[in-house]
Formats: structure tokens, sequence, C-alpha cells
């Protein structure tokens, strides 16, 4: 026969047995919560009753967890190790293709049903690994979990965890850890690479292997039903013994052309005009991640908002999109003339002679003179409005 809901009651009583009455009382919250899910509200409203009877100091520490304060901070920086948000059910937005989306999903499934899973010895620990490019969506998919699980998320990044913790004691990190195992949360360990990094790099190897094993035993000690997520851009610096401790592996790959489409329709909202030619939209925008198609829409939206209009301008989207492409492929056009023929090169047919002139305000024959490199100082054309650099 299973008990539902034993996690929260062994959590609850390893609170009480190491006398952390933050501990108890946010798992009790916690199954308050549960049962309540499960139409048992008369029981989560008697737990409630009982909590609030809380003395005031626990009552302190509750709030603590309900994410004011008492973080964990470097003892000689004293700066905070983790940063904590709790993003709300239905305000993080995400686009995943269908696979990659299912299997988030039956990762939801198995921190919903933990209990269940291990009471069939069929439970793993709820670790996940995210890695693809920057920019795909790692963290915007560990906000996601959290937010959908209703859960605070707790976010460290390895890199600056790892040189705060050089010539420290493991205090630090142990504290972060307890911090973690008190409460009911999403622990983010974010450009996790650095521990990959950190093993390869002479400089200070023996110290540096002595935060990472330390960071990996820590990581082995967390109670198997407490949710870990990782995200790195490196994948391939992690070593095996890195990839055994996460059960569930979520490689994020560039947007589709489908993906692509849906990320501009949400992301442009209602800032996109009816003339826009969503198909070469969505061609011209393949190799983009998430995060490019997102600062791009952001910026033809300021520009509309700036210049009064209630839509963006398609030709100032493209125009954008193009720029965008040329400085992650490392190229920063200096001058206008430069400009000008990234976007001729980019798409000579987007960018018509005539369409230019109008984008830059200028003379269709400026623009021409312009593209033949005719142009002497007295033809440049003169900017009379947007087209700010990027
Ligand atoms: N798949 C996606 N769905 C929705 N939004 C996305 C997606 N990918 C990226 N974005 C947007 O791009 C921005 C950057 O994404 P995010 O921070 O998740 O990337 P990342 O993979 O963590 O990158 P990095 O490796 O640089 O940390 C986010 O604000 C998010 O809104
Ligand atoms: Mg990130």
């Amino acid at each position: 026969m299973s008990f539902p809901h034993l996690s929260e009651v062994l959590k609850i009583l390893d609170g009480a047995l190491r006398s952390n009455a933050t501990m108890s009382t946010n798992y009790a919250g916690l199954l308050a919560d549960k049962l309540e899910q499960d139409g048992e509200r008369e029981i989560a409203i008697r737990i409630r009753e009982r909590l609030a009877r809380a003395p005031t100091a626990v009552a302190h520490a509750q709030d603590a967890a309900g994410l004011i304060g008492g973080l964990p901070v470097d003892s000689e920086s004293r700066l905070d190790t983790l940063d904590i948000s709790k993003p709300p059910k239905g305000s993080v937005h995400l686009c995943l293709p269908g696979g990659t989306a299912k299997r988030i999903d039956e990762f939801l499934q198995c921190v919903k049903h933990y209990d269940r899973l291990r009471n069939a010895h069929a439970a793993m620990p709820l670790r996940m690994l995210l890695y693809g490019a920057p920019g795909t969506g790692k963290t915007q998919s560990a906000r996601w979990i959290a937010s959908e699980l209703g859960l605070p998320l707790l976010t460290a990044r390895c890199d600056t965890l790892v040189s705060s913790l050089l010539g420290q004691t493991s205090k630090n990190l142990r504290r972060i850890f307890d911090y973690v195992e008190q409460r009911p949360c999403v622990l983010f360990l974010d450009e996790f690479d650095a521990l990959a990094s950190a093993r390869g790099n002479e400089r200070d190897i023996g110290e540096l292997q002595r935060v990472v094993i330390a960071l990996l035993q820590n990581i082995d000690a967390l109670s198997d039903n407490t949710v870990l997520l990782a995200a790195s851009n490196h994948e391939k610096l992690l070593d095996p013994a890195v990839w055994r401790r996460f059960p569930f592996q979520l490689p994020l790959p560039l947007p589709d052309a489908v993906l692509r489409k849906e990320m501009w329709e949400s992301m442009l909202g209602s800032y996109a005009p009816d003339s826009l030619d969503w198909h070469t939209l969505t061609v011209k925008s393949a190799g983009a991640t998430g995060a490019l198609i997102e600062q791009v829409s952001l910026d033809a939206k300021r520009h509309a908002v700036l210049d009064g209009r209630a839509v963006v301008d398609d030709g100032e989207l493209f125009r954008r999109l193009s720029l965008s492409f040329a400085l992650v492929q490392g190229h920063s056009p200096a001058s206008l003339s430069d400009e000008i023929a990234w976007l001729r090169q980019w798409d000579a047919k987007i960018f018509s002679l005539r369409e230019l002139a109008r984008l830059y305000n200028v003379s269709t024959r400026q623009i021409n003179h312009f593209v033949q490199g005719e142009h002497g100082n007295a033809g440049k054309p003169t900017r009379k409005r947007g087209a700010q650099g990027h």
C-alpha cells in the first residue's frame, strides 16, 4: 500500500530531528498545498492553522523561506551566492520542439509523482542537465520548470561559485546545499561547464579540484527528491563523472522553421503588421536562437513605439534581423555604406534600392551611388530618422 506524500512527511520529520523548524514548517506548508490539490481541504486547513500558531521566530523563518531574506552569503565578500526568484505559473513563455517539450513534461511528472514511483522502485534522482548553444532557452526552461512546479528557483552560477570558493573552506558550499535542503525549491546550477573547465585548468589545479570535488559530493548528498537542474553551453567539456549524476539529459536545439514562426508570432504579438511576410521572416531567420528572435522583436517594437506607431515596420524588422546576424557572425558594419552593403548581400530582394531609400530616408539615387561606391563625401546620405545602429 502506498502512503501519499511520504516525502513531505519525512522532510517534516527530518526538520524536527535536526531541530530545524524552518525545514519542518516549509514542508508542512507544502504538504498542506498538496493535500488541498488532492481535495483534502479540511486537513490542509488544519495544518495551516497549526502553522499559523508557530512561534514568531519560526514565522520569520517561514518568511525567509518565502524568499525575502536569509540567503546564504559568501562569508568574505558577503555577496549572495544564490539568486532567488519565484516565477508565477503561466508567466514564463517557452517555445520548444514537441520532443523536447515532452521530455520536460515527463520530468515534471516524475517530480509530481515521486512518491508513487519510489513505491514502485522506479524513481530516479530528480536531476536534469540542460545543454545547448547560448540563447537556446536553458535558463528559460529552468524558470519554466520552477513555475510549473510552483516552486522557487534558486540559481547558483558555477563560475562565480567556484571562484568565490577558492581559498575558502567548503563551508560556503555546505551552506548553499543546507539552505536548499531545508525548503521545497528547484536548485539551478547555471554555467555548469565551469566545473569541467576547472578540472582541466593547470593553474591552481589542486585547489580547483578540491572545490569541484566538494561540489560534486554535495550534489551526491542531496536527497534524490530535491529537484536539481544544471545548464551548460559546452557539453563536450563535461566529463562522464558529471553526466552520470544527471539521469535526465536534455539537448536544446536551435528552433526549426515551425518554432521560429511561433516565436516571432508570440514575441511580436499585436505589433506584427498585417502586411508581414511570415514565410520570408521564418526562412530568413534560419539559424537564429530564441534569444536573437526576442532581441530583434524587442528592438523593432521599441523603434515602433518611439516612432508613434502601433505596429512594427516590416523593412525595419528585417533590417534589424539582418544586422543582428552580422554581429553574431563577427561582422559589425562600421559605416553606413558597410551597413547597406551588408543588407544588399544578405538579401537584395528584401533590401531593394527603393526600400533602402525608404528605410534610410534618402533618395534612391543616393542609395544607388552608395551601393555602386560612386559617392564622394558630398553624396553621403544623411539619416533623418530611425536606423540607429546596433
Ligand atoms: N525556446 C525558447 N522559448 C522562449 N524564449 C526563448 C527560448 N530561447 C530563448 N528564449 C528567450 O531568449 C532569452 C535568452 O534565453 P536563455 O537565457 O534561456 O538562454 P540560455 O540558453 O540560458 O543562454 P546562455 O547559455 O547564454 O545562458 C530569454 O529571455 C528568452 O525569453
Ligand atoms: Mg542561461
